[in-house]
């Protein structure tokens, strides 16, 4: 599969065909392949003895160019939005805040301003970290999920208990307040989502698809059900969708974090919670802080890889996972050849104990982060890799893990003078808890089941979570997200990256970054490329559908891995850059998405 997914690749540059996927964007936006060099494949011969009988359904890579800033997101209505914010001289920090809150009316699957987030920023030369996490609430405690029994209950990722304290209106002003070019005002910033919400958008088959997956929790929730599904059902395709309550809870945020913090929409939500048996309180929202955090900064074969720190998970995890493959000269080995495949999964295998164990909110756990991101820990790591053998999950001791929810979106973006924003934000599952403020027109987070409610125990999505981890009032639950920025030996941005999906978006990053600096494929193709994921617990790799030759699974098997299938993983949309050139890559394997230009 590997192989044939590279030639492919290769046959449209050497054809010079346009790829296929629609770009409903204007002019000078020019949508092509991207070229890509194509690097030794191993044992082609033997993976193509075994090839699919379905072909790699992202073969071709779809791409938008742009010298003059980019922005990717998993929905082409919000990356119109943060487009036209570059094309009318915003910066990157002034596109990511329109998009983001673009995001929150047209995605309301995961777009948010009742979720959280964490952003990394390239600005004027600058990286900065900011966190905009949920919290626990003040009452929460430490075994609020478990019922008389010791038995964790179904509360702590559905309904109003599962709610964390939101941080996506404070993130994104302080993103606007530190870094925003002054061209723009946070009221300009806000203007189109408003207009989105009152005006509303055309139903389309992406958000219809969103609905589909999640019509199961909103409608046990009659004000998410009433807005969502009218009548019982999702609207029409075609016709459009309006979201006036949410308008109006955007334009109480003009006058700043306070509109929403404070005042009727604080009110509603409180009033909510006390209805419904939540814990949120006017103080819990008074007092939220988004928090500048020092991002992890590592380098990988000449590239320099700014992530987020904890409380994700996302950095530390990517940069164990690069630290002990720099050991492998794994361009040698072959494009997703089984002996590739293999000392990657080790690597992930080994990242994701230490991180399972080890990593909480910093503001309540002390964690060993010197040794995890030290050239020592990743020598010892190499050292226990048996070529030719999967190592046994069990024979790792570091775990418990960390749980993440399956469903987030990341967006990027570049501007004209370089800068980048890479921003990932979440409600968590598909539509959050699916409880939808009253008067409020937006979802809340079940963000409280990335905590580790039942400490040594797998939760719902078979993760086994840690001590570090546990819930405590005030806490920031621990998180998969990885925002992440790669600067080239050039000293210039290379690669903007993300995504959603849990646990599966760090191994997506990994795979991206390694697909560019290890095989030479431009950013299109290393978006496109067949995902892997593995974490520690369950001992168990997961592939996509037709990602993974037969030949190749067989030589895995027989190293002792257990396969499993699954539609795809993580969604990770990217930019990179190819000489004077941005290209976008929108995430093929999610309906919706789209790279804009100015
Ligand atoms: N809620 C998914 C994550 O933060 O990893």
């Amino acid at each position: 599969m590997a192989s044939r997914f590279l030639r492919s690749v290769s046959l449209v540059l050497l054809l010079g065909c346009a790829g296929g996927a629609p770009a409903p964007t204007p002019a000078p936006v020019v949508q092509t392949p991207a070229p890509t060099s194509v690097p030794a494949v191993a044992d082609a011969a033997a993976i193509d003895a075994g090839a699919q009988a379905n072909p790699w359904p992202y073969q071709t890579p779809v791409v938008v160019r742009g010298a003059n800033g980019m922005v990717v997101s998993d929905n082409a209505v919000a990356s119109n939005v943060g487009r036209d914010v570059l094309a009318s001289g915003g910066n990157a920090a002034d596109a990511a805040v329109a998009t983001a809150f673009a995001l929150a009316v047209a995605y309301p699957t995961a777009g948010n301003i009742g979720g959280g987030g964490f952003a990394v920023t390239r600005m004027r030369g600058e990286l900065r970290a900011l966190d905009f996490r949920e919290t626990a609430p003040a009452a929460a405690t430490r075994d609020m999920y478990l019922d008389a029994n010791g038995k964790p209950k179904a509360d702590a990722r559905d309904g109003i208990k599962s709610v964390g304290v939101p941080g996506s209106v404070a993130g994104l002003w302080e993103l606007h307040r530190t870094l925003g070019s002054k061209k723009k005002t946070w009221k300009d910033l806000l203007a189109p989502a408003i207009k989105l919400a009152r005006e509303g958008f055309v139903v389309d088959d992406a958000f219809l698809s969103t609905l589909e997956v999640g019509a199961k929790r909103l409608e046990k929730h009659p004000v998410s059900a009433a807005l969502f599904l009218p009548g019982g059902a999702p609207p029409a395709k075609g016709s459009t969708f309006k979201n006036p309550e949410l308008a109006t809870v955007l334009e109480r945020i003009e006058k700043g974090p306070s509109g929403f913090y404070e005042g009727p929409t604080a009110a509603a939500l409180v009033k909510q919670m006390k209805e419904e048996g939540g814990l949120i309180t006017l103080a819990d929202l008074k007092k939220y802080q988004a928090k500048w955090r020092k991002p992890v900064e590592f380098t990988y074969r000449g590239h320099k890889i700014a992530s987020m720190p904890p409380p994700s998970s996302g950095g530390v995890t990517l940069a164990m996972i690069a630290h002990i493959l720099e050991g492998y000269e794994i361009n040698k080995l072959g494009f997703q050849s089984p002996e590739q495949l293999h000392v990657v999964f080790e690597a992930m295998r080994r990242a994701y104990a230490a991180r399972n164990a080890k990593l909480g909110d910093p503001d309540f756990v002390k964690m060993p982060l010197a040794e995890l991101l030290s050239e020592g820990w990743a020598k010892e790591q190499r050292a226990t890799i048996v070529p030719d053998r999967a190592t046994p999950s069990s024979e790792i001791v570091a775990a418990p893990a960390s749980a993440s929810g399956p469903h987030t979106t990341h967006f990027s973006v570049v501007d004209s003078a370089g800068d980048a924003v890479s921003l990932t934000t979440t409600i968590n599952w598909w539509y959050g808890s699916g409880v939808t403020v009253k008067g409020g027109g937006f979802v809340l987070n079940n963000e409280m089941d990335d905590f580790a409610s039942v400490p040594g125990t797998a939760n719902g999505f078979g993760l086994v979570q840690g001590e570090a981890n546990a819930i405590a009032p005030g806490k920031r639950m621990l998180s998969s997200m990885a925002p992440t920025i790669v600067t080239g030996p050039d000293g210039k941005v290379l690669l903007v990256a993300g995504g959603a999906g849990g646990p599966t978006i760090i191994t997506a990053v990994w795979q991206e970054l390694s697909n560019m600096v290890d095989f030479g494929l431009d950013v299109g193709a290393a978006v496109s490329a067949p995902r892997f994921h593995m974490q520690h617990l369950p001992d168990e790799v997961i592939f996509e559908k037709d990602g993974l030759a037969p030949a190749t699974s067989k030589r895995l098997e027989a190293m002792g891995y257990t396969l499993k299938e699954r539609g795809h993983l993580a969604d990770a949309p990217a930019i990179g850059r190819a000489g004077g050139e941005w290209i976008g890559a929108a995430e093929p394997r999610r309906l919706g998405g789209l790279a804009a230009a100015p």
